[in-house]
């Protein structure tokens, strides 16, 4: 059974295409399959995953949503890091704004896609999505009908990291009502947290006030291995596995695998 994650937070720059990518591929590494769903008209994580320009690939998630005919499988990208990928590109803003308002597909045109996808018998341990900085809309809509779970990654350094995230989980609440989905959060995950500074201190403990056990113990520190991997387009455990970056986002996987099959149990 798959399991679908989305990784979202309204705010922009807070690291979940970082999270998501490096995740998808420290989980392939482990011997799991993973398809890695780009519902970011931005394209980074196709970018890094697919190490080519989001534009070279024929169709977007934008053309799955919009267009029923078109196969599944003709929308998979096979990636060099061997996490499937369907990708995004600047097209898909106007292919979901086309959707009819209020159309299933503009609800559950994912969810659809994926459970197509399973019946083909092409299996995946995990999906994750990267979801675009949005609180609402087309995009974030589907992510969110699709998902069993949700990722809320948060940055450790800002001060202003926990303002919005009520409203965050409300919107998702509601959203989650409209499309009867069965969406939870699985944990807010800490990234670019740095330790040495006053800031870094106050915010992990206002954040883990606020999530208590629904933190993630795991944190990602700021770490320059990252951002060197994610300016190469590269993940960080194939650039530099030593880096803190890399042990980190292996702990974190770790970490979420092991909520995740807790989660199941009960
Ligand atoms: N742990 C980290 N250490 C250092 N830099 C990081 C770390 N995590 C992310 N970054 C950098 O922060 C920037 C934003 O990260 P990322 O693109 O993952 O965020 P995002 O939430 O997906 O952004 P957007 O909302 O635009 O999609 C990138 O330049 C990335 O390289
Ligand atoms: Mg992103």
């Amino acid at each position: 059974m798959s399991r679908v994650i989305s990784f979202s937070n309204y705010k922009g720059g807070v690291g979940k295409t970082t999270s998501v990518v490096n995740t998808a591929h420290i989980l392939v590494l482990q011997g799991y399959k993973v398809l890695v769903v780009d519902l970011d008209p931005q394209g980074n994580s196709t970018l890094t995953l697919s190490r080519s320009n989001p534009f070279e690939h024929e169709y977007s998630v934008g053309n799955l949503l919009a267009d029923r005919d078109l196969a599944t499988e003709k929308c998979l990208v096979h990636t060099p890091y061997n996490v499937d990928l369907i990708p995004a590109n600047l097209n898909t803003y106007s292919l979901v704004a086309g959707l009819p308002a209020n159309s299933a597909k503009r609800i559950f045109g994912l969810k659809n896609r994926l459970a197509e996808l399973a019946e083909t018998g092409r299996k995946h341990d995990y999906i994750l999505v990267d979801c675009p900085p949005q609180i609402e809309g087309a995009l974030i809509t589907n992510a969110i009908a699709a998902s069993d779970y949700y990722i809320l990654p948060i940055e450790g350094e800002s001060v202003y990291a926990l303002q919005g995230v009520g409203h965050l989980m409300q919107a998702m609440e509601a959203i989650r009502e409209d499309s009867n989905s069965g969406i939870r959060l699985l944990g807010a995950l800490i990234t670019m947290f740095d330790g040495r500074t006053t800031a870094g201190k106050t915010v992990r403990e206002a954040i883990e006030q606020y999530f208590q056990d629904l933190l993630f113990k795991s944190v990602v520190r700021r770490n320059t291995a990252i951002n060197k991997a994610n300016l190469s387009n590269r993940c960080v455990c194939d650039m530099e596995p030593r880096s803190a970056g890399c042990l980190d986002y292996m702990a974190f996987a770790r970490e979420m695998v092991a909520r995740l099959d807790q989660m199941q149990k009960h």
